[in-house]
């Protein structure tokens, strides 16, 4: 059964098919049903990177606190003229990006959104990582439209071993959070990564399973990329096992003060069901989305591009996915926002960017969507909202 009722375990067999004839299939009803329900345009949204300070220590991610690296955060009028570059460029969503960053205080980033929407015609998709109620509540007033918060992964355990500091909340943290900016009048958007140490191909499709039942707006996804100077990115197979250097561990500033505690990813059994971190997965990934999130903004992520170029991107686009993300962070800061290596176009000006996006829609033969782009599920549950309380 290839709809929207799949179970997990039926999720999990199309993640791990290998059988061309099989996989044919589940491209083709993906495509479709994005024809159908969000049709052939193609949304882009500018991506612009406003900071890499961050206070969290992700393992795998390359921004980490921990990590020695130049840091850099754009003033106010920085970001404003970029957001001109987004409106110049026809683009209808900027979406602002930082690690997690506290001096973005609540009242700067409030006018930086109220002053965009004075000036152009954009929505605003933050992605701030998690901030407090107040503060998301003072943005949304301020015009934003939309929140970016990925979960990472569903599976509690692997989670916890991800997200070592001792101040960060578990997993479901992050689904409570995203039904809370729901209610606050944002478009929701979260996401996973695929192929990360010690992830199953049963999480993933557990993964999926949660984008379903959150009925996400947006939904982005993207191959696990190593990043060497992070613990993760240091991991090895060996003997079943997934482990890591302690002179490793000891340079990430990573200590497990508690004896009796188990150090989650040294020790991680290495599963007959691990998932690669590949962009073949990762199509199957945006194919199935589709499928079970026939209305959501489904992105052809930068990550897709980074392992496989143009092909990459286009292919994601081909498989379900109906939303590109070009980069206008500038050119300046763009190699410093270094989550994972060789990010594709850190080296590349905005403008060759988009010529790169329009020319790879063009050559799909897909058009490019004008004005917002909201998620169709978005604006029928904003109908029905407004149906009821008449
Ligand atoms: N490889 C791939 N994706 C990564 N992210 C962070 N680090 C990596 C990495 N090493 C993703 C996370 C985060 C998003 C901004 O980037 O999913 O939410």
């Amino acid at each position: 059964m290839l709809d929207v009722n799949m179970s997990v375990s039926e999720i999990s067999d199309w993640l791990q098919t290998e059988d061309q004839t099989r996989l044919n299939t589940l491209y083709e009803t993906a495509d479709k049903i994005r024809r159908q329900r969000v049709g052939d345009e193609v949304w882009l949204r500018g991506l612009l990177e406003i900071s890499n300070y961050c206070r969290r220590n992700c393992l795998y991610c390359g921004v980490r606190a921990a990590r020695q690296t130049s840091r850099y955060r754009m003033t106010g009028d920085e970001i404003l003229q970029r957001a001109q570059l987004a409106a110049e460029f026809g683009y209808g969503t900027v979406v602002i990006q930082s690690g997690e960053d506290t001096s973005l205080d609540a009242e700067f980033i409030a006018d930086v959104v109220r002053n965009i929407k004075k000036r152009f015609s954009l929505a605003i998709t933050l992605s701030l990582g998690e901030r407090s109620e107040n503060e998301w509540i003072a943005w949304k007033k301020a015009g934003a439209d939309r929140y970016l918060l990925r979960f990472e992964t569903s599976n509690p355990i692997l989670y916890k071993a991800l997200h070592p500091q001792p101040n960060d909340p578990n997993y479901p943290h992050r689904i409570v959070q995203l039904k809370r900016l729901r209610e606050i009048g944002y478009e929701i958007g979260g996401g996973v990564m695929i192929g990360l140490p010690g992830q199953t191909f049963d999480d993933l499709a557990n993964d999926l399973a949660v984008f379903r039942e959150l009925d996400l707006d947006m939904i982005g996804n993207g191959p696990y990329l190593p990043h060497p100077n992070t613990p993760l990115g240091n991991l090895k197979r060996q003997n079943g096992f997934w482990r890591s250097s302690a002179l490793n561990l000891a340079q990430s500033g990573i200590t497990f003060s508690n004896k009796g505690e188990v150090d989650p990813y040294f020790c991680y059994p290495e599963s007959e069901q691990q998932v690669p971190n590949t962009n073949d997965i990762a199509f199957k990934v945006v194919a199935l989305t589709r499928i079970l999130c026939p209305n959501a903004n489904i992105p052809s992520t930068t990550a897709v591009a980074t392992l496989d170029g143009a092909s990459g991107r286009k292919n994601a686009l081909e498989r379900g996915a109906n939303v590109v993300m070009p980069n206008i962070t500038p050119e300046k800061y763009r190699a410093l926002y270094e989550i994972y290596p060789n990010k594709a176009a850190s080296h590349e000006e905005a403008d060759a960017t988009r010529r790169l996006a329009l020319k790879q829609i063009a050559e799909i033969g897909r058009r490019v969507g004008v004005g917002p782009g909201a998620s169709r599920s978005f604006i029928e549950r904003a109908s029905t909202d407004r149906g009821r309380s008449k």
